[in-house]
């Protein structure tokens, strides 16, 4: 088996960067705490676990959003924390990243042609004219009409800002993609029509993805593994096809029970 990524011993702290306010932090428990896990190439990987358990820092730690003090995070073999920034631009075009909210990710002032558009011109990718076509055949791949290409955000439903989320992280045709609670904010039968579109498009252009939610329902539905997270440590990885939740740890167990109590924060 081949693993597109792995995260082994990683471990993140948060310190309050107040010198005043120091001593009262210096406590701070890590936001993750000797954190591994390992995604194979082709497979859907969930990360489930309630809010502030840490889920969202790894998947900032894996797009270089935030800085992990410890250890390893090896995108196809390759250290991303110890790499040159060089090394790691070209890298970046292969993992792609879908934010929880849909409304704060596109530029309220940019039509969804240039926010789709610009990843192809942040990494210098084709001509003009071919960046144009990458675009609208972007828009296809989400099932929105060519039209959009023109449209504003705020002509956008939920939904329709998610499609365009998706559309921006697949034009540059990526390796991995990780979803942060992609679904979250969406109405049940648009989160259903999302999950789907993301099956369709893993299937069309072999995608792997790193699906985080608080919502151990729709990461079953979902995913093949799962990663359950609490205070910053892994808890438990179990296959989705084993459904004997017997066998699973004592917290996966309250997760399951908690469901309808579990919200965002
Ligand atoms: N940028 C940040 N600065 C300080 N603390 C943070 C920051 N991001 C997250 N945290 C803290 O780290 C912990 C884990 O948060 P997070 O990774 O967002 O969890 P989740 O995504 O599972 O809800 C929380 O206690 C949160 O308050
Ligand atoms: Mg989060």
């Amino acid at each position: 088996m081949t693993h597109i990524l792995e995260i082994k011993h990683m471990t993140k702290t948060f310190n309050e960067s107040s010198f005043l306010l120091r001593r009262r932090f210096d406590n701070t428990p890590p936001a993750v705490d000797d954190f591994s896990l390992s995604i194979a190439s082709g497979e859907s990987f969930g990360l489930v676990g309630e809010s502030g358990s840490g889920k969202s820092t790894v998947a900032n730690s894996i797009m270089g959003l935030v800085k992990p003090e410890a250890g390893e995070i090896l995108f196809e073999g390759h250290d991303l924390l110890t790499m040159s920034q060089q090394e790691r631009r070209a890298l970046y075009q292969e993992m792609q990243m879908v934010f929880q909210d849909p409304y704060s990710t596109l530029d309220p002032k940019k039509t969804v042609g240039w926010s789709i558009m610009e990843p192809l011109n942040i990494h210098k990718i084709g001509s003009k004219a071919e960046r144009k076509q990458m675009v609208l055949e972007a828009l296809t791949d989400v099932e929105l009409d060519e039209a959009y290409f023109n449209s504003y955000p705020h002509q956008l439903s939920g939904g329709q800002h998610q499609r365009i989320a998706i559309a921006s992280a697949i034009v540059l045709r990526p390796k991995l993609l990780v979803i942060d609670e992609g679904v979250s904010s969406l109405d049940v039968s648009i989160q259903a029509a999302i999950l789907n579109l993301l099956n369709d498009l893993k299937k069309k252009y072999q995608l792997t993805y790193l699906f985080i939610s608080h919502d151990l329902n729709v990461i079953e539905y979902f995913c093949d593994r799962i990663a359950v997270m609490y205070h910053g440590k892994l808890v438990e990885i179990f296959d989705s096809a084993n459904t004997d939740v017997s066998k699973r740890a004592d917290y996966t167990k309250k997760l399951v029970e908690a469901i309808p109590q579990i919200y965002l924060t």
